[in-house]
């Protein structure tokens, strides 16, 4: 009896001494994207306990004592957005033979300074579907360690692909020896790679199923690997508990990726009908940069891209547009992935506007780049929603992002793990 007695004490003991360590932040708005029911809240007061949402609530709720606050009239706020196509360690303006000027760890460096622009744009977590030498897992690591500033990586590390494919280095000559680290022909191969992959830090498996724009060689859109080698290459992912991705311009290999079990379809170009319905039957996500092509048309010549590229990307980059909006419109999954690497890092926010302006509502756009992306992530525990027991990565805009998409290109604050990375112009990182 003694015994019980004590115990309400001890408890409260306890809460006390974790309050005295838990770090809580406040932080208040006019107004909040809920995401998940798809709808404004006015007023909104979020608390993060120890880099967690832990609760959501009205402004004029109690605020737990010892709280810091961060207060933001006038702002909406937004979950952390999501990119689910990048490459952090390239940079457009190295494009064609342009980056064989450089040593091979001069991409990590660039990947440094990618990482920073990437997470003060508002992407608080992304995938980045493809680099050399496992650097997303360095820059992982790096901002983990809280040694760099940088968004949440899921790492794909090398993207897999068949020997002449969008995936292999087709643009030197025989006599040419290149490193083909992630080059696999064939099903029993391409389980071998999945396994190397994953024992280096692969989070996600992408490999390049049709050809591409920005390979020199190949056409875009033929199949690269055929449906046995998909299906073994995804079977073993599966089986080791890792998601994939696949680069797939091209009608049949989009359609041979979802009979697979892929489970994101990138870029998507050239899907039709019958893709769309297999997507919804198979509950397959597309992640579309529609964006690209301007960038690419505008500036790619200036770049050093190869005239082969800019030729396949005339051919691709309006049938891409017109699939989104057919896909969209037939209710196929839709993730924000835009492949920034192949367009300036830090303004990935551009492509809300396109995805607007073809065919989607801007709370469409926005869930695209948060529920439905930590969705095809695996971790809707994790992010992509203001809502208790996810990360406390929080942006805040003026304006209202769904009046006017373009607002999320100015991203005013950046809360990643409840920790301010951006505020007002200014950079809170190291
Ligand atoms: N990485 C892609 C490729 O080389 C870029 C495609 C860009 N064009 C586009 N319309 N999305 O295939």
């Amino acid at each position: 009896m003694q015994r019980l007695k004590c115990l309400p004490f001890l408890s409260l003991l306890l809460l006390a001494a974790t309050a005295a360590h838990a770090d809580t932040v406040v932080v208040t708005a006019d107004h909040m994207v809920d995401v998940i029911a798809g709808r404004v809240v006015d007023h909104p007061q979020i608390t993060i306990t120890d880099g967690r949402i832990s609760d959501v609530a009205s402004q004029g709720a109690p605020v737990a004592a010892g709280a810091r606050r961060i207060d933001l009239p006038g702002m909406t706020l937004l979950p952390g957005l999501i990119d689910m196509h990048v490459h952090l360690t390239s940079d457009p303006l190295f494009s064609g033979y342009r980056p064989l000027e450089f040593t091979d760890n001069f991409w990590t460096v660039v990947g440094v300074a990618n990482a920073k622009r990437t997470v003060e744009a508002g992407f608080t977590t992304v995938r980045n579907v493809g680099s050399s030498n496992y650097d997303d897992v360095a820059l992982k690591q790096a901002i983990e360690q809280g040694y760099i500033p940088g968004p949440r990586i899921v790492p794909a590390t090398y993207a897999i692909g068949a020997t002449g494919g969008h995936c292999d280095d087709t643009e030197f000559p025989p006599s040419i020896k290149t490193p083909q680290t992630a080059v696999a022909d064939g099903p029993e191969a391409l389980r071998a790679m999945v396994r190397k992959l994953r024992k280096y830090g692969a989070e996600v498996i992408k490999f390049c199923g049709t050809g591409g724009v920005l390979s020199k060689t190949d056409t875009v859109g033929a199949q690269q690997y055929d449906l046995t080698e998909m299906k073994a290459l995804v079977d073993e992912a599966h089986m080791l508990g890792l998601r994939v991705a696949v680069h797939a311009h091209g009608t049949s290999g989009i359609k041979d990726a979802i009979r697979a079990g892929v489970d994101t379809i990138e870029h998507a170009s050239l899907g039709d009908e019958e893709a769309f319905a297999l997507a919804k039957q198979h509950g397959t996500y597309f992640s579309m940069d529609v964006y690209n092509d301007d960038y690419i048309l505008a500036e790619g010549e200036k770049n050093g891209l190869f005239k082969e590229s800019l030729e396949k990307e005339r051919m691709v980059g309006r049938k891409q547009r017109e699939t989104f909006r057919a896909a969209t419109k037939a209710g196929v999954k839709m993730i924000f992935g835009t492949d920034a690497g192949v367009y300036p890092h830090g303004t990935n926010a551009k492509q809300f506007v396109t995805m607007v302006t073809w065919g989607m509502t801007p709370m469409q756009a926005i869930q695209a780049a948060t529920v439905t992306a930590a969705e095809a992530l695996g971790r809707p525990g994790d992010v992509g929603a203001i809502a208790v027991g996810r990360f406390g990565d929080l942006i805040a805009v003026a304006g209202d992002p769904l009046a006017n998409v373009a607002a999320l290109q100015s991203v005013a604050v950046v809360i990643k793990g409840g920790a301010v990375v951006k505020q007002s112009g200014q950079s809170a990182a190291k």
